[in-house]
């Protein structure tokens, strides 16, 4: 069995994206709504990973009551700011119609691939712009030398911004893909004869070793605080055993994802820097 280490991958993909922009600064623009503890670390985490690898990153705070026409107006004057690359908008936003948000977005400047043409062109298999969680569990696949092509692949998860792009995309690289989620009758049908897992329920210990064949991929999305601990969906101590590789909750596909921002972002940086060269 192989624990794969996320962190070192996440590593890697900084630090090629480092070397990348040495005379470029792409600029991208955090969204956020006061007023939740953990929200607010999470955009300190994103400037954070930014200005590791050399970009300019702000987070814009609204206070907390702060209106729908407020965020639209803030989105519209980035969305027509050249210097201005990339957007994210962190949740919860209270009060405020998220769709409405991630319709206004640029989607050129989409960086958590959350637009609606966005979403389309993933589905098309045309990917550009991807939801960043997605794209990480596709990034350390492709690391470990897993092929995903023919395989099973179970996600446990239909969310928007991951179960279903992942879906998306393992089809567009040709797995045969099952998506589960709550509603699911009998999980283990579907895990147990599963080349690959990606679980993403938000449920501690959801995945057990009875879930899992033996010598099967193992990638946990979730994400379970209990007080200082972080935890996953998967049992990680009873799967190692049987799993033939596993990503740990901390340390897997977590840093990969704000890896996977970052790339967005320089790829949306060379895309609004090349449409500005054209408008001049
Ligand atoms: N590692 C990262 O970078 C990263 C990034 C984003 C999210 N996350 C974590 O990933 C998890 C999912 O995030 P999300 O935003 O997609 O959340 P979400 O919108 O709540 O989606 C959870 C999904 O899991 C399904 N589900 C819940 N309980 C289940 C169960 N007992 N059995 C089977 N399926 C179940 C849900 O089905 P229903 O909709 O039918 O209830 C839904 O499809 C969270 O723990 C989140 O913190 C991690």
């Amino acid at each position: 069995m192989h624990v794969i280490d996320g962190r070192r991958i996440a590593g890697g993909i900084e630090k090629k994206i480092a070397e990348e922009i040495a005379h470029d600064k792409p600029h991208v623009s955090t969204i956020l709504v006061r007023g939740n503890e953990e929200s607010e670390l999470y955009a300190k985490l994103k400037e954070k990973a930014c200005r590791r690898v050399g970009f300019e990153s702000e987070t814009i705070a609204f206070d907390e009551g702060a209106t729908e026409k407020e965020i639209l107006g803030e989105i519209k004057r980035l969305n027509d700011d050249r210097e201005v690359h990339g957007i994210m908008v962190q949740l919860p936003m209270p009060g405020i119609d998220y769709g409405k948000v991630v319709n206004a977005i640029d989607p050129a400047k989409d960086v958590e691939g959350v637009h609606p043409f966005n979403m389309g062109m993933t589905l098309l298999n045309r990917e550009f712009l991807v939801p960043c969680t997605p794209l990480a569990v596709i990034k350390i696949l492709e690391h470990e030398g897993v092929e995903v092509r023919g395989k099973d692949v179970v996600i446990v998860n239909h969310s928007n911004i991951v179960g279903k792009p992942l879906a998306a995309m393992m089809l567009n690289r040709n797995a045969t893909v099952s998506v589960c989620h709550v509603y699911t009758d009998d999980l283990m049908k579907y895990t147990g004869n599963a080349d690959i897992i990606v679980s993403g329920a938000g449920v501690k210990g959801l995945i057990t070793e009875k879930h899992v064949g033996e010598g099967s991929i193992v990638i946990d999305v979730g994400i379970v605080k209990e007080g200082e601990k972080v935890y996953g969906d998967v049992d990680f101590d009873s799967v190692k055993e049987k799993a033939g590789m596993i990503t740990p909750v901390p340390g897997g596909v977590g840093p990969v994802t704000i890896a996977c921002m970052l790339e967005n972002s320089l790829r949306a940086y060379r895309g609004v820097a090349a449409r500005s060269h054209r408008k001049n």
